[in-house]
């Protein structure tokens, strides 16, 4: 029998590392509840085509990274490889891009797949927490969502990431740039290898994106892509970097960015890191304004962008990030006769104490044996109930975190007591 263990490139987030998870969640949903984006929960499962149309069919994602099967009813279906095709397709069948001059702004978390070779920040399930707005058609918005970012790694403590911007310009520049890079690649056909032959005439844009070193030099004389934008798309990239020179957030304009999926135009941007070794993308993403009509909904400007959640968590670690601890405030010890029921209904009031953490123990041993659990918890107090406390309507409270002596206090003054050392954030009022 095979081993009963996880699928590789599949893994398991341990408790030891999900507070730094919940900080980054916390953090970016924070950012976005602030700034008027409203959440959304998409399948994890689509129709295979609609990646297709609108990833691309000449893409690495679609040609070789997804996990397509047939379902029961002979259905072609994908694991989803990311989540901006499920969200436009969710938001035009919801009908929320029906009317004219419709606009929302929608963020999602969740897990994506694409069979890749597993390495060190790359996945074959992997998280992202995505961002997608509509109807808006200026840089106004590409700039929030960057500066969203910006805000996200300095609410996080990281510093070790550079913005890298682009424009691909509108359908039609981006056409009249291939056709130049198809003439330029097809001088040299005969040095290029089996992937950009392959993708000469059907995505030269992707040639730029090669990793190949033998490419390199060819690739670095290609034409360039800012020397094709017609007027219209660069006077949406001069706004962007005109705002965020305003905002004071520093990039690098790369024009050999073009980013992975076909469906951007005008605005693509990255934001890069040298911590993490060949995996340098922690967060990317572009505007997309034809793919809401190409999906079947009517014209809609579109702009989004996608964290890796894996490489914000490696770098949140890289940079000593702290996690919030997960430690109870208190630990009830309690053992005797007639005691369980007490005891719980202990622990319920003391619940009570807004935001408080309070862990009771369970499985019975003696209070010696209790209390190295209190301990190992990191609860900062043990609340000790015993029969003989329980007989007087007193618990001992004994600091585990700090040199002071054991008190004994009356039932009813226990939870305001714990209040005043600075547990919780008050009583909860009936
Ligand atoms: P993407 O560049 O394919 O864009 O992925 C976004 C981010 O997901 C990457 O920057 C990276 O941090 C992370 N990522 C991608 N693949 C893996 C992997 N195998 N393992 C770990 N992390 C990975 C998109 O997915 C677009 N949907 C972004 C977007 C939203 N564009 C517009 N709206």
């Amino acid at each position: 029998m095979t081993a009963l263990t996880a699928v590789r490139g599949m893994n398991d987030i341990l408790p030891t590392q999900t507070p730094r998870w919940r900080d980054l969640e916390t953090a970016a949903a924070g950012l976005l509840l602030a700034r008027g984006y409203q959440e959304i929960r998409l399948p994890v499962v689509e129709r295979t085509a609609l990646f297709q149309h609108s990833i691309g069919e000449v893409t690495d994602i679609v040609e070789k990274e997804m996990y397509t099967f047939i379902d029961r009813g002979g259905d072609s279906l994908s694991l989803r490889p990311e989540g901006t095709a499920g969200c436009v397709r969710a938001m035009i069948e919801n009908g929320l891009l029906a009317q004219e001059g419709a606009s929302h702004r929608v963020w999602y978390a969740g897990p994506m797949f694409r069979h890749e070779r597993p390495q060190k920040g790359r996945y074959r399930q992997f998280h992202q927490i995505g961002v997608e707005a509509f109807g808006m058609p200026g840089p106004d918005v590409d700039a929030e969502q960057i500066v969203l970012c910006a805000r996200l790694w300095e609410t996080l403590g990281i510093s070790a990431v550079v913005l890298q911007i682009n424009s691909l310009g509108t359908p039609a520049s981006r056409l009249a740039y291939r056709e130049r890079l198809i003439g330029y690649f097809s001088r040299y056909k005969g040095d290029l290898d089996e992937d950009s032959r392959r993708r000469l005439h059907t995505n030269p844009l992707r040639i730029l994106d090669s990793k190949n070193p033998v490419l390199a030099e060819l690739i670095a004389a290609a034409p360039s892509l800012p020397d094709s934008l017609d007027a219209a798309s660069r006077v949406h990239f001069d706004g962007l970097c005109e705002l965020l020179d305003g905002a004071k957030v520093a990039y690098v304009h790369n024009p050999r960015l073009v980013r992975g999926l076909d469906y951007y135009t005008h605005t693509v941007f990255e934001w890069v890191t040298d911590r993490l070794g060949a995996q340098d993308a922690v967060c990317s993403g572009g505007r997309y304004d034809g793919l809401v009509s190409r999906l079947g909904g009517r014209e809609t400007a579109a702009v989004g962008f996608a964290l890796g959640v894996e490489r914000v968590v490696a770098l949140l670690e890289e940079s000593g990030h702290e996690p919030s601890s997960a430690a109870p405030d208190c630990y009830l010890v309690w053992a005797g006769e007639g005691l369980a029921a007490p005891a719980l209904q202990l622990a319920e009031e003391l619940r009570r104490i807004k935001g408080a953490r309070v862990m009771q123990h369970c499985g019975g041993g003696s209070f010696k044996a209790q209390l190295k659990r209190a301990d190992r918890s990191g609860a900062r107090f043990a609340v000790i109930l015993g029969e003989q406390e329980w007989a007087d309507r007193r618990v001992q409270v004994k600091p585990l975190r700090e040199n002071l002596p054991q008190y004994s206090i009356p039932l009813t003054e226990l939870a305001p007591w714990l209040v005043g050392q600075g547990i919780g954030d008050g009583l909860a009022s009936e």
